[in-house]
């Protein structure tokens, strides 16, 4: 039997054209794995056709979109997770999930080497081939475009010579990936930082300032995670599918950021992730809620080793691992309602309310039912500025020669 390459198939040109490339080069059979991650467009079934039209043994798809939400995206919400204080992961997140479904079509069908459409030069290529490493040690890997000398323009003509069923034609300015949790638009004109994004980039979210009224919305967690929207129970997918078409309506979560690549590259990138800054919003206040002070500080250094971890392709380390067990103890009391104003691309918290609450009102209040003894704060001071006070003292005693 010839050896066999399992390949991470979109149904676009590049890994239809893949498909024949790898075959020819390396003379192994191709096995195409297209994984649904809710990044919309065609059909799995229409996906898995071409993959057999284009010259794939075997087509192995998988509609993942509730496993994405609920162990990826949620993870994601828990921690808070923004790269560089702006990106939610997008691509990042749905690596992983798409790496599991590779390595188990590797062994459904024998295969030894496991191929993706990543170009040499970005963070997929990362998050691929180590996740494989990790999940398969015993499997290759190999990239066309990056090993096997596969450009666009070889592609549109392998495709054309061969008569693959793809258009070759329709030529997109941007590069760009989705799924449910976002959006990520790059290349074209969008290289040139100094150029703004032009409205034909956006996908998920409408204008911000197309004047529609304001949308109120109550969406309730229980430990951290979203179960219902205005009271009405949701799964994760869900949850996340119903922020998007509500915030992406009112043009919330556009970002548009430089980032700073793992191969050392900074690339400007444009995002939108309308469903996932507003849950992120509500899920923030609500920690703000329910999580005890010193917790919450350290939570926000854990999230954000956690993100930086995710987005270098480590999902499947040892120490993400351990900093999911850290967060996931955090979110034992994340539990109850965030009321929002969804308007002209803002998602502002308008209130909050929760069983597990640690806001007291009797210690908070300034009005009558006051229950906090005002007198022990003199002593507290006096003692939390001792040191300072102490070094201070010393500082000025040195400077004054004595
Ligand atoms: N820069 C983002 C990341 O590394 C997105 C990568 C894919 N972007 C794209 N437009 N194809 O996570």
């Amino acid at each position: 039997m010839s050896e066999r390459i399992v390949l991470a198939y979109s149904g676009g040109l590049d890994t239809s054209v893949a498909i024949g490339w790898i075959a020819e080069a390396t003379g192994a059979e191709v096995i195409a794995v297209a994984v649904d991650v809710g990044q919309g467009g065609e059909s799995l079934e229409t996906i898995r056709q071409r993959a057999l039209d284009c010259g794939a043994v075997e087509a192995y798809v998988a509609d993942a979109r509730d496993e994405f939400a609920a162990e990826y995206c949620m993870p994601a919400l828990q921690a808070n997770a923004l790269y560089m204080d702006s990106y939610p992961l997008v691509s990042a997140l749905s690596r992983p999930v798409i790496v599991k479904h590779l390595v188990a079509a590797a062994r459904q069908f024998g295969a030894t080497t496991v191929s993706h459409g990543c170009t040499g030069k970005g963070n997929d290529q990362v998050r691929f081939e180590v996740g494989i490493q990790t999940l398969g040690p015993d499997l290759k890997c190999i990239a066309p475009v990056r090993d096997l000398a596969l450009t666009r323009d070889k592609a549109i003509a392998f495709a054309e010579e061969k008569n693959l069923p793809i258009v070759t034609t329709k030529k997109n300015p941007f590069s760009i990936d989705a799924n449910v949790w976002g959006r990520a638009v790059e290349t074209g004109f969008l290289e040139d930082i100094w150029n703004g994004p032009t409205p034909d980039v956006y996908e998920y979210t409408s204008d911000p300032a197309s004047g529609i009224a304001a949308d109120e919305v109550v969406i309730t967690f229980k430990e951290g995670v979203p179960v219902a929207i205005d009271g009405k129970p949701v799964t994760p997918l869900q949850a996340i599918e119903e922020m998007n078409r509500r915030a992406g309506a009112q043009g919330i979560g556009r970002i548009d950021i430089v980032e700073d690549r793992l191969v050392g590259i900074k690339s400007r990138e444009i995002y939108e992730a309308p469903g996932a800054m507003a849950l992120m919003a509500a899920h923030r206040e609500l920690e703000n809620v329910t999580v005890e002070r010193e917790q919450a500080r350290f939570k926000k250094t854990v999230g954000q080793r956690w993100t930086e971890l995710v987005y270098d392709g480590q999902w499947f380390s040892p120490l993400k691992n351990s900093l999911d067990a850290f967060i996931g103890d955090t979110q034992k009391y994340v539990s109850g309602d965030i009321r929002m104003d969804l308007h002209a691309g803002r998602a502002t918290v308008t209130g909050r309310r929760s069983e597990s609450s640690l806001y007291d009102f009797n210690l908070a209040t300034y009005d009558t039912g006051d229950t906090f003894d005002q007198s022990m704060a003199r002593g507290f001071i006096e003692l939390f500025g001792m040191s300072s006070k102490v070094a201070s003292g010393r500082d000025q005693r040195l400077a004054e020669g004595k």
